[in-house]
């Protein structure tokens, strides 16, 4: 929303639309933005709301935007307010009918974005049917804007605010959601509010605005109706305060998004919402509203600065953003270690755990959640985390320990691993533990996210942006994390200080290992070569580098779709053995670690079934060697660490896969990188 300069409309569309490609990595499957119309009418306002709506990507959108609307580009408009959304199906297909905005009719009156599911739209949408309204879509967010339609068709009092209407509006909702609303018939101000998906406001002001805190308004006197029926709301006294330094409306430009990467090239200072917040931006003022003070609230919502820089989260020379992120890894583990782990005294500090080590220490268990690739840096660490903690670890995917009603403890202690820290099943699962008195800590890679705020306490694993879709440097960094957690509780175990330090060593060579492995890229690549029209490709390994298989085969079947299945080399003739012939492609991970007797025999029974087993061994190892069909010979580690060494040579393999087969490999079909819906 632009109050500073003004601004022609090719600007306008060129700020919604970069936004948009932003964060097309939230979801991508059609794209839409509202503006005002070009002309203006007697009394000076923008009188129509446009919509276009395109199926497919950004660029898509983009096309069409310039198509339409060439010839008013030039337009000088002095107040606007835009949206724009970027859409990954849940309710109803992919369509530009199903993609945001959404609408509250055909004049556009009331148009919303939204992120999020309203579960009770059933009930909503046949109320309203029964009120006269016709659905034009098949989404759940489409009873939004007609529902603030019907509120606002049957208020009492010709004046009532902008905010007001959204507040009665999401009494009714539940569920989750980011909502932005935009209305003609209050031009130029902008309404947003949230509850469970993240939102927040990004300020960009002439004036210096890094101490601010924006009071909250609270509003006991919108109450609604019951049901959705009773018309008597009053109107409220909207004693909208200004930021303090703000006043002079020219002074500033507010922009919403869910994340800071849409704006972060505008500004960097950011006021995050919290659940039920409503913001309203009008002349020039922001100002934010609850429905009334919960005991302990804050009262206050400050602005933050952001320090992430865009080229953190550009493209540079590589093919993909997945490439550059692979590539990024020996920097990012040692970002993850950096100003943690003192080499001379074999110390290891967390800083946003060390006020809770004592109550860690004192736990029944730890429970370790996430889903995708952060579960599988959970699985990847538990025997390393059960050996230095000496405590029983569980690893679980966010959605089935829901499921489950999973039993958790006051004296329990909740990890809760998420690159986003957005993902709702785990957000969810954060709640769960919390409401079962828990002590929960988050692991995530995006500093303000939910999981980061809402946690008792965490660890960023500092890992930089992850754009990319197919989790890659994420997954080696939480890895580096959870181990580092791990020599943090030994620390004063007398029997474990010779573990302690070999694996501290470790992670001290770790950065110069890992660009060893990526030497490999071009043997990899030829690797690929021969796999990628294959339709099947099966990952077999166990102990340390059981979740390496899950990983890598994940990968795969994420950006190649290829079958891809993780198995553990210990359930070979209990079932997938009956998957292997002189066809099946198999990948087998086998390093000098304990289990390496076991995975031996593994390859004995895959070779004497004419299976040709492409090895991921350690260097100079013959008798590997001899019974492979290739080998990948990889740098040795320490046993716990050698899965970070592992999983190098399969992300490589699944974005040459990708590559081969012709697909997108940042943008993989029917995935989103950050799922904040159930
Ligand atoms: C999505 C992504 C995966 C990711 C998972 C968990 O499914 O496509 O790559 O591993 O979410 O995401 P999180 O941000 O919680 O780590």
């Amino acid at each position: 929303l632009n109050y500073r300069v003004p601004r022609t409309r090719k600007e306008i569309f060129e700020t919604l639309v970069k936004g948009l490609q932003r964060l097309e990595y939230r979801g991508y499957d059609s794209a839409g933005v509202g503006v005002d119309g070009p002309k203006k009418n007697d009394s000076g306002d923008t009188s129509k709301t446009f919509l276009i709506k395109k199926r497919g990507k950004v660029k898509a959108l983009v096309e069409e935007l310039y198509k339409n609307d060439s010839t008013d580009l030039e337009t000088v408009m002095d107040t606007h307010f835009g949206i724009a959304h970027t859409r990954w199906a849940t309710h109803g297909e992919p369509s530009a009918v199903n993609c945001h905005p959404q609408r509250s009719d055909k004049n556009n009156e009331f148009i919303v974005i939204h992120n999020g599911i309203v579960t009770n739209y059933k009930e909503l949408r046949k109320y309203l049917i029964s009120k006269g309204y016709d659905f034009e879509s098949e989404t759940d967010t489409e009873v939004i804007p007609k529902l603030i339609k019907y509120v606002y068709d049957n208020r009492e009092n010709d004046y009532v605010s902008f905010s007001t209407l959204v507040e009665l509006v999401i009494q009714q909702l539940e569920g989750a959601f980011a909502l932005v609303f935009k209305s003609v018939h209050f031009p130029g101000e902008a309404v947003a509010t949230r509850r469970g998906s993240p939102l927040l406001i990004g300020v960009r002001s002439k004036y210096e605005l890094s101490t601010e805190q924006i009071p909250i308004q609270y509003n006991s006197n919108a109450h609604f109706f019951e049901g959705v029926q009773q018309r008597n709301f009053r109107n409220r006294v909207d004693s909208t305060l200004a930021l303090h330094s703000v006043s002079d409306r020219k002074a500033v430009e507010f922009y919403f998004a869910s994340d800071a990467s849409a704006i972060i090239e505008h500004t960097n200072k950011v006021i995050y919402l919290q659940d039920d917040d409503i913001a309203a931006v009008a002349e020039g003022k922001l100002s934010l509203h609850r429905m009334s003070r919960c005991a302990g609230e804050d009262p206050v919502r400050a602005i933050q600065t952001l320090q992430m820089e865009l080229q953190q989260i550009m493209k540079g020379n590589f093919k993909a953003f997945m490439q550059k992120e692979i590539f990024e890894q020996p920097e990012s583990v040692f970002n993850t270690m950096r100003g943690r782990i003192c080499f001379d005294t074999n110390t290891v500090v967390l800083g946003g755990l060390k006020d809770h080590l004592k109550e860690i220490k004192r736990c029944r268990r730890l429970i370790l959640i996430g889903c995708g690739t952060s579960f599988h840096a959970g699985l990847a660490t538990r025997q390393i985390l059960e050996e230095l903690t000496e405590l029983p670890v569980m690893v679980e995917l966010a959605s089935d320990f829901l499921d489950r009603i999973t039993p958790v403890f006051r004296d329990d202690v909740c990890f809760l691993i998420s690159q986003s820290g957005e993902t709702a099943d785990t957000l969810m699962a954060l709640h769960y533990c919390q409401g079962r008195g828990a002590l929960t800590v988050g692991v995530t890679n995006t500093v303000g996210s939910s999981i980061s705020r809402e946690t008792d306490c965490g660890v960023h694993i500092n890992a930089g942006p992850e754009i990319g879709v197919a989790s890659t440097k994420a997954y080696t960094s939480q890895f580096v994390a959870l181990t580092m957690f791990g020599l943090m509780m030994s620390e004063d175990r007398i029997s474990l200080q010779k573990r302690r330090l070999e694996i501290i060593n470790g992670l001290r060579i770790l950065p110069g290992l890992i660009k060893e492995v990526l030497t490999l890229d071009d043997q990899i690549r030829s690797v690929a070569d021969e796999l990628y029209q294959q339709r099947s490709l099966l990952v077999m390994g166990r102990g340390y580098n059981y979740a390496t298989c899950l990983e890598g085969a994940l990968k795969i079947k994420e950006i190649t779709y290829m079958h891809s299945e993780g198995i553990l080399a210990g359930e070979l003739k209990h079932g997938p053995l009956a998957l292997i012939d002189k066809h099946m492609p198999v990948i087998m991970i086998i390093m000098k670690d304990a289990c390496y007797t076991k995975c031996h025999n593994a390859l004995q029974q895959v070779t004497a079934r004419q299976g040709r087993p492409i090895i991921l061994c350690c260097q100079d190892d013959p008798e590997i060697t001899k019974n492979a069909y290739k080998t990948i010979e990889l740098p040795q580690t320490v046993d716990c660490l050698q899965g970070i060494i592992s999983v190098i040579p399969l992300q490589l393999m699944s974005f040459h896969l990708a590559v081969l087969r012709g697909y997108d490999v940042d943008c993989p079909r029917n995935l989103a990188k950050s799922v904040t819906v159930e």
